[in-house]
């Protein structure tokens, strides 16, 4: 199974990605974390794209086409995969459309997770992601013990760069630009089914599985 998880920043995609992944057994492909990890290892491909990512821009699609192209091709993707965060914009859809026709393969479902501007911004500047582990929590919806600490792990828990209030108007600007046309995209193919995006986690993923299942 080929699924999108479409929404704008901070919708929860990340979150029931994971979720979904868990439960199918099938790969979570986040382009917002390749992108980070290869910031943090200062690869070529991180150097490039840091500035943008910062400012809440999109990377250039040549650099995106590149990094997806070489993750979907390895063997580990063969029960199926999760994208998160691609495609971006109309380029990038009609890009993995020609990737996976290259590769006998077809998206099955988007599942696009609506929700409000004004939760979206209680979302992302509550965020924390734990430096060690990588668990993602909340301040107010996810509370850990000691504010700084992960509960799991023990390890520090950061803001994410683009988390800034700035950068979040900017991220949220680019989404209606530029990523929600993408839907138009997909609904005429009418692979997209709708999800409530508010709400406690286990209740959307529920509704999520169940559009999954249709
Ligand atoms: P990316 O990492 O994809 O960021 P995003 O799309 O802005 O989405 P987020 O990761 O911020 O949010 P999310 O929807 O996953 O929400 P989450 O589950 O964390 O991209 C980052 C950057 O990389 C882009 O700006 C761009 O520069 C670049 N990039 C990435 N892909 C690209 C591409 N294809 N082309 C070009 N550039 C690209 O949840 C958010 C918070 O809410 C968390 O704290 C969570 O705990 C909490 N939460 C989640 N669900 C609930 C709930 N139901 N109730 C309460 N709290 C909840």
């Amino acid at each position: 199974m080929i699924l999108v998880i479409f929404g704008p920043p901070g919708a929860g995609k990340g979150t029931q990605s994971r979720l979904i992944a868990d439960k199918l057994k099938i790969l979570h492909i986040s382009t917002g974390d390749i992108l980070r990890g290869a910031t943090q290892r200062q690869t070529e491909l991180g150097k490039k794209a840091s500035s943008y990512m910062k400012a809440g821009e999109l990377v250039p699609d040549e650099l995106v086409r590149e990094m997806i192209l070489e993750r979907i091709k390895k063997p580990d993707v063969s029960a199926g995969f999760i994208l998160d965060g691609y495609p971006r914009n109309v380029n990038q859809a009609m890009e993995l459309d020609r990737m996976l026709e290259s590769l006998l393969k077809k998206i099955d479902l988007v599942v696009n997770i609506v929700i409000s501007d004004e939760e979206i911004i209680r979302r992302l500047t509550g965020r924390r992601v734990c430096d060690l582990c990588g668990r993602v929590t909340h301040v107010e919806y996810e509370p850990q013990l000691d504010s700084d600490v992960c509960d799991v792990c023990g390890g520090e828990l950061k803001t994410r760069t683009d988390d800034s209030l700035e950068a979040i108007k900017n991220r949220l600007k680019v989404y209606y630009s530029q990523t929600l046309p993408v839907l138009d995209y997909y609904r005429a193919k009418g692979i997209v089914r709708d999800a409530n995006g508010r709400g406690e986690k286990n209740n959307i993923f529920s509704e999520i599985i169940g559009l999954i299942k249709e």
